[in-house]
Order: structure tokens, then C-alpha cells, then sequence
């Protein structure tokens, strides 16, 4: 790792596993406990489903948990709908907002997220809050500028900026096996930490910002060693625990 900070490494499964997936968290535990100390926390984001069982199965190991998604409101009328609250009884510690998938399937904006982010540290819990560009935004010149738009908008404006994660995640590289080159990560990265450190002062030069899309075992070691670059944030291959901990040892 290029940092001084302890990365984090955190697995975004989306919408798959079942009961059986467990198993998988059950071998990373015993990959981490045979490995020694991990140098990297670790982080696996189950379905809401499993968020208990996860927590339950990771108990005692150094292995956190988190949810994919809260709402914005504390409770209510919200049908099918899962609050911070509800993630921190369920054993979460981090929860991740303004996913690109939500932000595409849920019409969620960066106020949404924003509000998302606000009641996620009111429970208590860290948020992992998510930004990046389309391709056609990249090609057209003006990543930074919707980065930057994004990180206005969808930060909190609760706390200090000490108990908050960026994760950059290129849309185009989502699931794509397309990745940025890794001059493009490093350009970005420094672009937000400067927004972090212009918004929060030290707070934001301590600040975590993990990069995500496409990271895989091939490319962990290059990516992880970019300055900046604090963690991944990792969907595909996070769902495996022999791929996930080579990213995990990558670090
Ligand atoms: P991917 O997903 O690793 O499968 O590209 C990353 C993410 O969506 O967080």
C-alpha cells in the first residue's frame, strides 16, 4: 500500500447470496485467522437478508459488516424499505449509500444520498458513500467536475468528515472488467482528497477513499498501491473468499 492509513477493503455483494453463502464468510474468517494479523480491515456488505446471520457468522473475527442501503428517514411508512437504525440492530457497523446502482435504478440523488449519509452517522454507523462518472461524462472531459458535483451534494452535513468513507467508482468500470488506467485512479484520487482536505482540513487528509470497479485478484496489488488509494470497494469478486482474500492480501 502507498498509505500511511490502515486500507479497508470492503465487499459489496449486491443482490445475491443466500443462507449458503455464509459459508464464504466462514472462509474468510479462517483465511484471515491462518494468515496472521490482515493488514487491511475488511468489510462484506450482504444482502439486508443476511445482514444478521453475516454479523453473527463474523462475530468475533476482523471481519465487519455492513448493509448496501438505508433510507433516509429514522422509520415510518417506508414499505419494503430498511433503516440505519435497523442495520446497526442487526449487527452493521458501515453501511454504503449512493451506490451507482442505486443512483440509476432508484432515481436516487445526491440529496438523497446526502440525507442517506446524515441519518447512517446518527445510527451510528460509518457510511461508505459512493461517487463517479459515466463513460460518456469521462470521454466528454468532465469527471472531476461531476465528482466534485457529487461530493458537494451527497456528503454529509452532520459530523466532522472523521467518520466518513469516499469510494470512487467509475460507472463504466462497474461489473464491466474495465478499469481506469491507473495515471486516471491516481489523478482522481488526489482530486478528491483535496476536496476532503479543502471541506474537513486534517479530517480529510485522514479520510479513507477506496477506489471500485472491476477490482479483481490480477489487479488488486497495482491499484492498492496508488496514492490515494485507501481500500476497494469490490462487487464481483468480493463474493468468493479465496478471491476476496487475495484482494485482502493484495493490500
Ligand atoms: P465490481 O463492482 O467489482 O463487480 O465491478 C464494484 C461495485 O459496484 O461496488
Amino acid at each position: 500500500m502507498s498509505t500511511d492509513k490502515r486500507p479497508l477493503i470492503a465487499g459489496n455483494w449486491k443482490m445475491n447470496g443466500t443462507g449458503a453463502a455464509l459459508a464464504e464468510i466462514s472462509r474468510l474468517r479462517n483465511l484471515v485467522a491462518d494468515s496472521g494479523a490482515a493488514r487491511a480491515d475488511i468489510l462484506i456488505c450482504p444482502p439486508a437478508t443476511l445482514l444478521h446471520r453475516a454479523s453473527e457468522t463474523a462475530s468475533g473475527s476482523a471481519i465487519a459488516v455492513g448493509g448496501q442501503d438505508c433510507h433516509a428517514a429514522a422509520s415510518g411508512a417506508h414499505t419494503g424499505d430498511i433503516s440505519a437504525q435497523m442495520l446497526t440492530d442487526a449487527g452493521a457497523t458501515h453501511v454504503i449509500v449512493g451506490h451507482s446502482e442505486r443512483r440509476t435504478d432508484h432515481g436516487e440523488t445526491s440529496a438523497d444520498v446526502r440525507a442517506k449519509a446524515d441519518v447512517a452517522l446518527g445510527a451510528g454507523l460509518i457510511p461508505v458513500i459512493c461517487v463517479g462518472e459515466t463513460e460518456a461524462e469521462r470521454e466528454a472531459g468532465s469527471a472531476n467536475r461531476v465528482v466534485a458535483d457529487q461530493f458537494a451534494s451527497s456528503l454529509p452535513d452532520y459530523g466532522d468528515g472523521t467518520e466518513i468513507i469516499i469510494a470512487y467508482e467509475p460507472v463504466w468500470a462497474i461489473g464491466t472488467g474495465k478499469t481506469p488506467t491507473i495515471a486516471d485512479i491516481a489523478d482522481m484520487h488526489a482530486h478528491i482528497r483535496q476536496l476532503l482536505v479543502e471541506r474537513f482540513g486534517e479530517a480529510g487528509a485522514a479520510a479513507r477513499i477506496l477506489y471500485g470497479g472491476s477490482v479483481k485478484p490480477s489487479n488488486a496489488e497495482e491499484i492498492l498501491s496508488v496514492p490515494n488509494v485507501d481500500g476497494a470497494l469490490v462487487g464481483g469478486a468480493s463474493l468468493k473468499a479465496d478471491d476476496f482474500f487475495a484482494i485482502v492480501a493484495a493490500s
